[in-house]
């Protein structure tokens, strides 16, 4: 046998590893997950470069020697959805929301969104930087390695600039993955007579810039009652497909006005939300191979009873992910949490949660090729628990579970 390759970190004594090679998955079962019990990892200048028996991957490899001590081993997360880049609070419109007064209700008020637009325009980037580093710095101590970034909430093109290039100093700054999105969140209350001149706006000067500025990956949109419209939307998307982003949409959250529907003519990577969506939507979105991607915290932060329709989108086979949508109506920045509550608000097992923040939540950001999973190859990025199995997630819930966080090849949590 082979000795004395070296390594930078070997992970030897894991209890359980779980992975899903064959993902993404439309149908998570333990049939098509790779569940090992004592396997070892081997990692080197920030990927993985050899999985397999514990003892082999010990005697193999040279490195700093990392004992799991029979502990369960995962694929870092991955949060498709965060709104992490903005200034201010509005917990007193949660007292608000409690009180009955709806979300739609605050937002055409001028408070919501654009409470959090105007605190957000009058911050400097360094305010926005120090906030953003200390929610990713929980969020990295949760287990999360991968996080979707979005602009929206400047809305004019120097604001939504300062917000992405918050985003792409926080990779510099921390072993994350950024993936920045563009945000079409709301018309400015200004153009509330005139939304056309908005949308002309946005498409002709903020889409072409931001691309130019290389900035973004993807366009987004908040298609929906009080947001845009179902034709505005297309308009937004289409504008950003042909400036090169790959596009994905706020879709059926709070009014079903038609936007999942979008995915038969847009190429869409992921649909998020959908707590409103018609059932018979599921298929449309397997049918084009998208990502339903579910937001189960932000359901619980809107007091909403609607759930998106699981069943259906598991009947119709389609890839299901998960993610935070923390933004300042919803606090919860922790894709550790989200897994936690899934099975709870969503109905999904502990598996399906685990696929959904991994190798599910990858594929909605189109990067599942590189992580997501553990394989030779994938970024190093990956989780020591605290319990011995993944059937205790959701099971026992409300705290950190994590007990270290290998991310980019490096130990960047540690517990101890
Ligand atoms: O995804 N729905 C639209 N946007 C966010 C909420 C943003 C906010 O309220 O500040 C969401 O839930
Ligand atoms: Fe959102």
């Amino acid at each position: 046998m082979l000795r004395g390759l070296k390594a930078d970190i070997v992970i030897y004594n894991i209890g359980q590893l779980v992975t899903f090679m064959e993902g993404p998955l439309a149908r998570v079962s333990e049939d098509n997950a790779v569940i090992v019990r004592d396997a070892g990892v081997a990692i080197r200048d920030g990927k993985i470069v050899a999985v397999g028996r514990s003892s082999d991957i010990k005697s193999r490899f040279e490195g700093s020697k990392i004992n799991a001590d029979k502990r369960l081993v995962t694929p870092g997360l991955i949060d498709p959805h965060t709104h992490l880049v903005f200034y201010g609070s509005r917990e007193d419109e949660f007292e608000d929301k409690l009180r009955g007064v709806s979300y739609s209700e605050i937002l055409a008020r001028g408070g919501g969104i654009y409470r959090t637009v105007t605190a957000t325009r009058e911050a400097n980037v360094n305010d926005l930087l120090k906030r953003v580093l200390s929610v990713a710095r929980l969020m990295l101590s949760h287990g999360t390695t991968t996080i979707e970034v979005k602009s929206g909430y400047a809305l004019d093109l120097e604001g939504e600039a300062k917000m992405l290039y918050v985003a792409r100093k926080l990779e510099e700054l921390l072993p994350l993955k950024v993936i920045p999105t563009l945000l079409a969140h709301v018309p400015p209350l200004v153009y509330k007579e005139n939304i056309q001149e908005y949308v002309n706006y946005f498409t002709n000067a903020i889409i072409p810039e931001i691309a130019n500025r290389n900035l973004a990956l993807y366009i987004d949109v908040f298609c929906d009652k009080g947001a845009f419209s179902l034709n505005d939307s297309k308009i937004i998307l289409e504008a950003g497909l042909r400036a090169g982003l790959r596009a994905r949409i706020h879709a059926d959250q709070i009014e079903y006005i038609g936007c999942s529907k979008l995915v038969e003519k847009l190429n869409l990577d992921s649909l998020d939300h959908l707590e409103k969506m018609p059932e018979e939507n599921s298929r449309l979105i397997a049918e084009r191979g998208a990502v339903a991607t579910l937001l189960p915290t932000s359901i619980m932060s809107m007091l909403e009873q609607s759930r998106p329709p699981v069943r259906a989108l598991r009947e119709a086979k389609t890839i299901i992910a998960i993610g935070s949508d923390y933004n300042p109506n919803n606090m919860t920045p922790l894709q550790q949490t989200v897994i936690d509550i899934s099975p709870y608000i969503l109905g999904l097992t502990p598996l399906e949660a685990l696929a959904a923040a991994t190798i599910n939540a990858a594929k909605s950001l189109n990067i599942s090729h590189e992580v997501g999973a553990i394989k030779e190859n994938y970024t190093a990025d990956i989780i020591i628990w605290e319990i011995e199995n993944y059937k205790w997630l959701g099971y026992t819930w409300g705290y950190n579970k994590v007990l270290k966080v290998i991310a980019k090849g490096r130990i960047a949590y540690s517990r101890e």
